[in-house]
């Protein structure tokens, strides 16, 4: 999968580097590449903001800068991603869906987002999602794109070691919160390891696990079960 970032803070994405993504990126199952913005600014100043017509605090972002930026980066089966909290929510469904895909291009907002006819131009001609974290407002939407970015290629074949790992865990498979895990010690300051999991019967060990993945759903998230 090819990815590519813009920003006007390219430095948030050096962490890319390390782990899981970082090992993808060096085998060549990720082809990630970062750009500033201000790369296709035309004026002394590399300017990228402007006040907001109608008035109203902040800043916007200006839109010739993204628009020469898309036109070179986008290919014709590219989804482009701006992260913004008026976007449709981010979810695991969404990681999956965007998995499948050859090449994503990431517009990273700051001050009050971008002009309107950026996102307008470009849904005119391809695909464009705008993307919301959650219901919470960040500085600007690389926090978000980094979110994005490891949630969806941690799904990409051959990025997790072990694909096993990827069934049981929380928002796949059966919808529901992952269960708890333990290891070794099985005693650690007087707290003891629930015994079923010592007791090598894999159906009552199945069963328990399944009870603590509802119970944990009633708890922090009855919203998934559609209460
Ligand atoms: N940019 C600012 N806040 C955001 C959020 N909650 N989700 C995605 N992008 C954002």
């Amino acid at each position: 999968m090819r990815v590519d970032i813009v920003t006007i803070f390219p430095a948030f994405f050096d962490v890319l580097n390390v782990s899981l993504i970082g090992k993808a990126r060096d085998r060549g199952i990720l082809n990630l590449n970062v750009h500033d913005l201000r790369e296709w600014t035309q004026d002394r100043h590399h300017t990228v903001d402007d006040t907001p017509y109608g008035g109203g605090a902040g800043m916007v972002m200006k839109p010739e800068p993204w628009g020469e930026a898309l036109d070179s980066l986008l290919s014709p089966d590219a989804v482009l991603l701006v992260p913004s909290p008026a976007g449709e929510r981010f979810s695991q469904p969404l990681a999956r869906e965007l998995a499948g895909e050859d090449h994503l291009v990431f517009a990273c907002g700051r001050y009050e987002g971008i002009d309107q006819r950026v996102v307008d131009h470009f849904a005119a001609r391809g695909r464009v999602r705008l993307v919301s974290l959650g219901d919470y407002v960040l500085n600007g939407g690389e926090v978000a794109a980094m979110a994005i970015i490891e949630a969806v290629s941690r799904l990409i074949p051959g990025v997790v070691g072990n694909p096993m790992s990827l069934v049981e865990e929380s928002h796949e498979a059966d919808g529901l919160l992952e269960y708890p895990s333990y290891t070794k010690p099985a005693v650690w300051r007087d707290l003891h390891v629930p015994p079923v999991l010592l007791s090598g019967n894999h159906g009552a060990i199945a069963t328990w696990r399944h009870e603590q993945s509802m119970q944990r759903t009633v708890q922090n998230r009855p919203d998934l079960l559609g209460e």
